[in-house]
């Protein structure tokens, strides 16, 4: 991922303003480390890049909760500050690579494009964690009249996917660059055909991190046709158990199993088992019933939220524990002396989000996107603004 080590600079000379095609929007310190964030915005896109402080050196480089997939726009960011501020660079690998396939944006799509979403097929399937594509890949081929939805939470997999896209000239596969788990809960009731779910890292030692889960069932039952299918695929008799018994606590639904079936197309993962003669299992889950409609619109305003001097000291720092979802302040941040930057945990236990709040005395939002628009996150929000209100 983009980067560039520097030689320690004066960050006063950090302004708002336009560097090249890259607006700096404010820049932020971190209270504890002084580190320092710095909020840009490319193409339309805002995200942060994050400078950390070393005696001799410091790096620059890009933040995780806000990268944007297109990670030429972090180059952008880099090169354009660095240029004109005439950095002294110590190391560099920004490099932009003009002869591979291009990104296939068009078909990357985020949270916000799921509000209201009407979707342009009839027939409409998901799969969670494509890993190297293949499989999402052989069904956009051989249905060229359905849409594919990838969504995947590791960012060179969702990439390459985009390039295939590119290359093999495919219009029907909308690729997200999410966790699956979250991002279940913005796709409207009974929408569904096909939820695949191939080969899912069973984490055997932090079960909590699975992609089955009770929660992930009951979104995937309420997004499903009547008659839709989930369809799990696994090598591990572990996973297997896992996920027969979650699915036995469930009503509803028709659950079928089968040992050792050709799906048509053999993944990377299947591939490596397939020689190490393990037993795959497939596990098919029906559901049997219309779902009622998701509430939708939560609004996840800061409205009557303003800084006071008082705030950083009064905000708890330890993780604060409901009985279904938890917040957690876990960084702050100064911009100057009426604004603060906090960096914020919060949602269910087993699907946590991660945002910076942007807090000022004029105004209070989410820096980049809001959350996902879910009862759970939006609980989460509700008490973020009690504690932010002191
Ligand atoms: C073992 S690989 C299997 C990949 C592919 N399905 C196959 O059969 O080759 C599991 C994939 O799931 C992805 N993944 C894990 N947790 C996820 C989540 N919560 N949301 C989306 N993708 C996830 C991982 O990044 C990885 O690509």
């Amino acid at each position: 991922m983009p980067h560039i080590t520097i030689r320690p600079f004066n960050t006063s000379m950090l302004k708002k303003r336009l560097y090249g095609d890259t607006k700096l929007l404010f820049k932020a310190i971190d209270l504890v480390n002084s580190d320092e964030m710095v909020a840009v915005e490319v193409k339309g896109i805002q995200f942060l890049l994050h400078i950390k402080k070393g005696r001799d050196s410091w790096i620059l480089k890009y933040d995780k909760i806000t990268r944007p997939l297109d990670v030429n726009l972090i180059k952008k960011a880099l090169d354009d500050i660095s240029r004109e501020l005439n950095l002294n660079i110590l190391n560099s690998n920004i490099t932009i690579h003009h002869n591979r396939a291009k990104i296939a944006n068009r078909y990357e799509k985020s949270i916000e494009d799921f509000v209201n979403i009407k979707f342009p097929f009839k027939e409409v399937s998901i799969e969670v964690g494509f890993g190297s594509g293949k499989h999402i890949l052989y069904q956009a081929v051989n249905n060229p009249d359905e849409l594919f939805i990838g969504i995947e939470i590791h960012t060179p997999s969702a990439k390459q996917l985009l390039r295939q896209i590119e290359l093999k000239r495919l219009n029907n596969i909308w690729v997200i660059n999410y966790d699956a788990r979250l991002l279940l809960e913005v796709i409207p009731s009974n929408s569904i055909h096909k939820i695949f779910v191939h080969f899912p890292v069973p984490w055997d030692k932090k079960p909590h991190r699975r992609v089955i889960s009770t929660s992930f069932l009951d979104e995937a039952m309420r997004v499903l046709k009547k008659g839709g299918k989930l369809e799990l695929r696994t090598d591990s008799d572990n996973y297997f158990w896992y996920s027969l018994n979650t699915f036995l606590d469930k009503h509803s639904i028709a659950i079928e199993i089968q040992k050792n079936i050709s799906v048509g197309v053999i993944s990377k993962y299947e591939a490596r088992w397939l020689k190490q003669k393990k037993n795959i299992y497939d596990i098919f889950v029906t559901s049997l019933e219309n779902s009622k409609d998701r509430e939708v619109n939560f609004d996840f305003n800061f409205d009557g939220v303003r800084y006071s001097n008082s705030i950083l000291e009064k905000i708890p720092t330890k993780p604060i524990l409901f009985q279904d979802f938890f917040i957690h302040f876990e960084r702050f941040y100064r911009v100057d002396e009426t604004t603060a930057l906090i960096k914020v945990s919060f949602g269910s236990f087993n699907r946590p989000e991660q945002k910076y709040i942007y807090l000022s005395s004029r105004d209070s939002y989410y820096f980049g996107l809001n959350p996902i628009n879910s009862q759970t996150g939006y609980k989460a929000h509700l008490k973020i603004k009690e504690y932010l209100n002191g």
